[in-house]
């Protein structure tokens, strides 16, 4: 859409005999953009012949020939493909010397004003809130200037520069006023890490700590979004408070009104069966009231589908443990959801996700009798410290165990560093590989799934070099796909966590989708169904719950333990992120708060709740939340 939108601007523009000015954006948001901007270019003669562009933004310092540098970017992406005239593409300099950088910004501007002004400005939109890298604190009137980046953009880059340390700290970027005197503005999002930022901007305060709300005051924006990036705009958590569902193209389905019910519940602090018609009209929702007749039918109907999310047996009901009067199990849809003992694969990024994020629901797969794997997709070598493994070594050393031989390669490998710091070679990545699968071994011990289940598949893209971009590969699909052909699942559990700082989560998830819809055709395929759980970083909606796992004080500890057997990972782990809680502690906290809202909301009272969303497989790979 909007590159159709960039197509008729060019056109129109050469019918004219005019130039089209285009402001553009580099990341990982405008990709298809270009992409089908190119696509245009060959397939339907769209020529750029016309066209004068300026970039929002540039690293400093930098070398335009640098893999990482935003005009290389441009390049590889845009103008390399398209017949452009070089001498029209303009990306701020940052090769300039900072003395020189005041005058240098000064003139970027005047180019600007000097094409005629920019027709069309193309954006995306940083976590902090950043247009261009204009980050928090940027005042309205800021112009084309050097600024310093935020922690979080650089947390967020530095995958693309294999790790934060070699991330820039700074760049030249136009400023706040520059982007607001196009005459256009297309911002574009993607991916559910960017719904709280987009709501901010679009539904906060016009405010320079969301340099993005600053759009609220342009008169031609359009904010073009992905339903994931959407995911918390009023418009799509609680549409009713925008007017009549219906001229909104929406309805009353069942998922909208356990929402608002939801919504309801919480907004009076009332239980749900507690919501009398009052409440309902007071908050605008006298259409459910219409729709069911009453308040208490409206509660009741809220009631049962959350009611119905609820259950102790996760994988379907063992037909020789039921008894007449036993509650179904209604959690499961999925042609296969009659099948019992399942074949049941769990899907964790890390070597520890698994017990994070679903231990309890883990242990009880298994009690049931089903067939459960568990696939650890990546080696989790980068959080081993140097202490951690070296530690290990001293100890296969010094016990005499690791014999002359072996103690010669430990002490080459250690060297003088008594307290760590280990060269980063592929050996010491293997064993710090090793140091984590043992871990994953005791706690999958714990859990009860034998070792034969275990598939630890060191997916290739997590071993990608200092400096280099992670990306998946062929190979990673590959592994991906002889496992699901191996194991033929008729339950996969993923991590659906896409908060996680490095990115691991989203890839592993990706790497799932594709090799998923390069198998489509299998009938096994078709018949399982997709359940995603949370990690360690945050927990689903209560309005997203499909399946909630409740978990007695006994399964608690037990989860607990298998995830004090991920020992590198406790207080001193690498990559706690800015939350100083353990491991254990933020999984505790977080089964017993959703335990709590459960009951909040007037359902029963557990210690703690493990929760799921589902997804058909063929609606995984069109709708991933990514
Ligand atoms: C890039 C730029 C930035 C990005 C933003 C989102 O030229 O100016 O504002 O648009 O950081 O980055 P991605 O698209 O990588 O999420």
């Amino acid at each position: 859409m909007v590159a159709r939108e960039i197509a008729a601007l060019i056109r129109s523009r050469q019918a004219e005999r005019r130039t089209a000015v285009l402001g553009l954006a580099t990341g990982s948001t405008p990709q298809q953009l270009y992409a089908e901007l190119v696509r245009m270019h060959r397939e339907e003669g769209l020529s750029f012949a016309n066209v004068v562009t300026f970039n929002l933004d540039e690293y400093f310092p930098v070398q335009p020939s640098a893999l990482r540098s935003y005009r290389h970017y441009m390049q590889a992406n845009l103008f390399d493909h398209v017949d452009i005239d070089p001498a029209n593409t303009h990306v701020p300099d940052g090769t300039a010397p900072v003395s020189s950088l005041e005058v240098l910004c000064r003139e970027y501007e005047e180019r600007i004003q000097a094409a005629g002004g920019i027709d069309l400005q193309v954006l995306g939109i940083g976590r902090t809130g950043h247009i261009g890298f204009n980050e928090p604190g940027s005042p309205r009137r800021s112009r084309t200037r050097m600024v310093t980046l935020d922690p979080l953009t650089r947390r967020d880059a530095s995958g693309d520069f294999g790790g934060v340390e070699s991330t820039p700290r700074y760049a030249l970027t136009m400023g706040v006023r520059t982007i607001l005197e196009s005459r256009r503005v297309v911002l574009m999002a993607w991916g559910q890490h960017k719904a709280e930022i987009v709501r901010a901007a679009v539904e906060g305060p016009v405010t320079p700590q969301v340099t993005a709300s600053f759009l609220q005051e342009h008169d031609n924006v359009h904010f073009v979004v992905d339903r994931a990036a959407a995911g918390a705009l009023t418009r799509y958590r609680a549409p009713w408070l925008l007017g009549a569902l219906g001229d909104q193209g929406l309805s009353w389905d069942a998922a909208t009104m356990r929402r608002a019910i939801i919504w309801l519940s919480r907004l009076r602090k009332k239980a749900v069966l507690k919501l009398t018609d009052d409440d309902y009209n007071e908050a605008g929702l006298e259409d459910l009231l219409r729709i069911h007749g009453s308040a208490y039918e409206a509660n009741l109907a809220g009631f049962y589908q959350l009611q119905h999310t609820i259950t102790g047996w996760p994988g379907g009901r063992d037909p020789a443990r039921t008894r007449p009067g036993d509650a179904p199990v209604r959690t499961l849809r999925a042609p296969s959801a009659g099948v019992f003992p399942k074949r049941i694969l769990v899907l964790s990024p890390h070597p520890d996700d698994d017990v994070i994020g679903m231990g309890g629901t883990l242990c009880r797969l298994v009690e049931h009798g089903h067939e459960v794997h568990v696939a650890y997709q990546v080696s989790g070598a980068n959080a081993v410290s140097d202490e951690a493994l070296a530690r290990a070594l001293r100890f296969a050393r010094d016990s005499g165990l690791a014999g002359a031989e072996g103690a010669a390669r430990i002490a080459a490998l250690c060297g003088d560093h008594e307290a760590g710091a280990l060269p980063d070679t592929p050996e010491v990545r293997r064993l710090k590989g090793l140091v984590r699968r043992l871990e994953a071994l005791a706690a999958a011990r714990v859990c009860g799934v034998p070792a034969g289940r275990l598939h630890f598949l060191d997916l290739p893209f997590y071993n990608a070099g200092p400096g280099s971009r992670r990306q998946l590969g062929d190979g990673d699909r590959a592994i991906m796909g002889e496992l699901l052909t191996q194991t033929r699942p008729h339950l996969i559990f993923a991590a659906g966590d896409l908060d996680d700082p490095h990115g691991t989560h989203r890839l592993c998830l990706h790497a799932l989708r594709d090799s998923l819809s390069a198998l489509a055709r299998e009938p096994w395929v078709g018949e399982g169904e997709l359940w995603l759980y949370r990690g360690a970083w945050s927990e689903w909606p209560a309005d997203e719950i499909d399946m909630a796992v409740p978990l007695s004080p006994q399964e608690v500890l037990r989860r607990r333990r298998a995830i004090f057997c991920h020992e590198t990972q406790k207080d001193m782990a690498l990559f706690l992120g800015d939350d100083r809680r353990e491991f254990w502690q933020r999984s505790e906290d977080r089964s017993r708060r959703l335990a709590e809202t459960y009951n909040s909301l007037g359902l029963a009272e557990y210690e703690a709740i493990e929760a799921f969303k589902r997804y058909g497989p063929a609606e995984f790979i069109r709708d991933l939340p990514l």
